[in-house]
């Protein structure tokens, strides 16, 4: 039997979610939809036979969801998550978990009271072909331990309501995610540097900035985070270990010769860039509520991003690294 889903948020990653859980993936269907913006949510109901509701709540309540997918502003999530445990329904909630460490502890503390590992965040690098590759080549070993890794984020442009903050928190954390998961351990401390302002962003935008980390082994990471790259979507990443190095693989595109030159295409955004990603995300999603496991991202996994992010803000606030300093890990999150 399918599973039933319902959609908080219709905007960019919404409605790509609506048609990935209709079209693409197996073994689920979208049965309601909310959004604040109701034209559009009426008329993504409308397109997917799905049934619509005026707010988030109602949807998470509806008799005909079984499970929840959260798309909508980041300053949201924590209470449509905490809602979704409190009627025990599974719960997909995209980056950032939340705005604050501590509401990530009032969902960890409220996952914990359920007994039942209920919610997924969406750090959909995890499911990359790419990047699970890289994790492979470095777990087996054969390059020796590693010793650093360096990464880029780069965006074509950015939105107008983009914050210097958000480079962090809703763009760096994919990078503070995914270097811990490749890593398989956890950051001691961090820094951000500014750098000459690109003149492309808006003027109260800080962009582009560097992202530094050390893991608790010594492991240097650095990240550029540049959000007006004036050329495309671009997620590199190098990974430098004792005996050798191992590079993510930029998507498959064919090689063009034209005009005396040698291209390739690159994606103007994170929709193309990791829609394999994102299918592979969801079907292990429904997957594993469908067989009572989840085994993606979790509500720690969302904490320790809040808590990296907001270390990294204010080391560039004041000028100086920072202690990333976090609560034991819950037995629960074991
Ligand atoms: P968007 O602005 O295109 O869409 C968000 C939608 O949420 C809008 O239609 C808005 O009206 C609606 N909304 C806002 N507050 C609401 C509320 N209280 N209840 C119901 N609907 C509400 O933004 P986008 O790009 O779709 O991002 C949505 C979320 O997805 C963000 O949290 C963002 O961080 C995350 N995201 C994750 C990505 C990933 O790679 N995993 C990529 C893009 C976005």
């Amino acid at each position: 039997m399918d599973l039933k889903v319902g959609v908080i948020g219709t905007g960019g990653i919404g409605q790509e979610h609506i048609r990935r859980l209709t079209n693409v993936i197996t073994g689920a269907k979208v049965t309601a939809v909310s959004d604040i913006n109701e034209g559009t949510a009426q008329k993504i109901a409308e397109k997917y036979g799905a049934k619509f509701y005026k707010t988030g709540e109602e949807v998470i309540n509806a008799p005909e969801v079984d499970a929840v997918v959260i798309a909508s502003w980041d300053q949201t999530h924590a209470g449509y998550v905490l809602e979704s445990i409190k009627l025990g329904k599974y719960v997909f909630c995209e980056k950032p978990l939340a705005t604050t460490a501590d509401e990530c502890k009032d969902i960890m503390n409220a996952e914990i009271q359920s007994k039942r590992h209920l919610v997924q965040v969406g750090f959909m690098r995890r499911f990359d072909r790419g990047y699970r590759e890289l994790k492979e080549i470095i777990k087996s070993g054969k390059l020796g331990s590693t010793l650093m890794i360096h990464a880029c984020h780069r965006n074509l442009t950015h939105i107008p309501s983009h914050t210097t903050d958000m480079t962090i928190t809703n763009s760096g954390i994919h990078e503070i995610d995914i270097s811990r998961w490749l890593l398989d351990e956890e950051y001691e401390s961090g820094q951000v540097l500014t750098v000459k302002q690109n003149c492309n962003s808006s003027k109260e935008l800080l962009d582009p900035q560097i992202i530094q980390l050390k893991t608790k082994s010594g492991v240097r990471i650095d990240v550029e985070v540049n959000m007006s790259s004036g050329y495309g979507y671009d997620i590199q990443c190098e990974i430098v270990c004792e005996k050798g190095a191992v590079r993510l693989p930029d998507p498959n595109k064919p090689l063009v010769r034209y005009n005396c030159q040698r291209s390739y295409e690159i994606y103007e955004d994170w929709s193309q860039r990791f829609i394999e990603a994102y299918d592979i995300e969801f079907q292990e999603w429904v997957n594993s509520v469908k067989s009572n496991k989840l085994t993606g991202p979790n509500s720690w996994d969302g904490y320790i991003a809040c808590v990296t992010a907001d270390a990294l803000i204010k080391s560039r606030n004041i000028g100086a690294a920072q202690d990333i300093l976090t609560i034991d890990k819950p037995q629960f999150y074991k």
